[in-house]
């Protein structure tokens, strides 16, 4: 997509907040047991979306989910374990309302902790960009950091913040385990796109800790310019993160932003940006990709892939 008026309030807004980056203390307090040493193999995703002529959304996601898929077989080929994609990956960004966003949304469940519990990829009757992305999870055996948007009904009886059309409506992150399990849903805090988005109540704390022993946190694009989330979770000891984006408009502007972030932070951001980059694995202020594998049949579907230690 061509940059538009709202990519250019992006630039605006970014260039605007990295002085303010740069204020922010690192913390040293830890909280959770951070895991040490532990090394893993991440894989980041460029992808570009696509937009099908006469499309319907459901058709276009899957358009662009058969793409994902193709991430997941190079990903598996390269031994990665984590595989986070961009936001927006999945059709428009610039939608005009809250009612052009709804067909791309789904209505989905929380994360349960309940043992015994069955991938959604098993459900058919799940929604179907969430059914896919947990088989994408569970037939690849490789964690999945996905964004998507959850919608959920609300009354103004039973929440006084419930939208006048009923519905809350998120940006929101959703994250499998090898098992195809949801293991994490984060709502972006500071979302870009007000018209057609909520924002949280409060703001969404959320990291899990991985099959292969390390800790993540999530949180999403503009949040990376407000202290919440990310320095409340830091401030927990956690050090790696999820980090889909969709600043490719901004060129080196997001890798700086990145850059700055993971270094200020002593922290490992995997970023996923949405277009050809930025996009990495920023690791105390260094880009540590080591390969890149372009996808076979594609121009401009690359996945990016860095051995990271936790
Ligand atoms: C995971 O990391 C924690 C904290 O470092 C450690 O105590 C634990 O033994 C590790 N577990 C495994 C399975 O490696
Ligand atoms: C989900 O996967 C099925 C089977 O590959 C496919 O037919 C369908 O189009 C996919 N839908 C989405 C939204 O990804
Ligand atoms: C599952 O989550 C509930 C609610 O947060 C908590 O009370 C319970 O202890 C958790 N159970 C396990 C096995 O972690
Ligand atoms: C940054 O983190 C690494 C481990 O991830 C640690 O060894 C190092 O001491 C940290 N540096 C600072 C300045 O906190």
């Amino acid at each position: 997509m061509a940059a538009s008026r709202a990519t250019l309030l992006v630039c605006n807004g970014a260039l605007a907040a990295l002085a303010m980056l740069l204020l922010i203390a690192p913390s040293s307090l830890t909280v959770v047991a951070a895991t040490a040493g532990v090394p893993y193999r991440a894989a980041m995703v460029e992808h570009s979306p696509v937009f099908p002529a006469n499309a319907t959304p459901v058709e276009m996601m899957a358009a662009n989910m058969a793409l994902y898929e193709l991430h997941m077989v190079a990903a598996k080929a390269s031994g990665a374990q984590v595989v986070v994609f961009p936001e927006f990956g999945l059709g428009p960004k610039n939608f005009i309302d809250r009612d052009q966003l709804l067909p791309f949304a789904e209505h989905l469940p929380a994360v349960s902790n309940a043992t015994g519990q069955t991938a959604p990829c098993y459900d058919a009757s799940a929604p179907p960009v969430f059914r896919n992305a947990s088989c994408f999870a569970l037939n690849y055996g490789i964690l999945v950091s996905i964004n998507m948007y959850d919608v959920q009904p609300c009354t103004t009886a039973s929440d006084p913040r419930c939208p006048r059309d009923g519905r809350f409506q998120y940006n929101t992150e959703v994250v499998f385990d090898e098992r195809g399990i949801m293991v994490a849903k984060y709502y972006k805090t500071h979302v870009f796109y007000l018209n057609c988005f909520d924002e949280p109540a409060t703001p969404d704390l959320v990291y899990f800790t991985s099959a292969f022993n390390v800790t993540f946190g999530v949180f999403t694009c503009f949040d990376i310019m407000f202290e919440t989330p990310s320095v409340p979770l830091v401030n927990l000891g956690i050090r790696n993160f999820l980090y889909s984006v969709a600043m490719s408009a901004l060129g080196p502007v997001g890798k700086d932003i990145f850059e700055i972030w993971s270094a200020r932070h002593n922290s490992t951001l995997l970023a996923s940006n949405d277009g050809t980059g930025p996009s990495g694995a920023f690791v105390h202020g260094v880009n540590k990709v080591s390969q890149q594998v372009n996808i076979p049949g594609t121009t401009n579907e690359v996945l990016l892939l860095a051995d990271l230690v936790a």
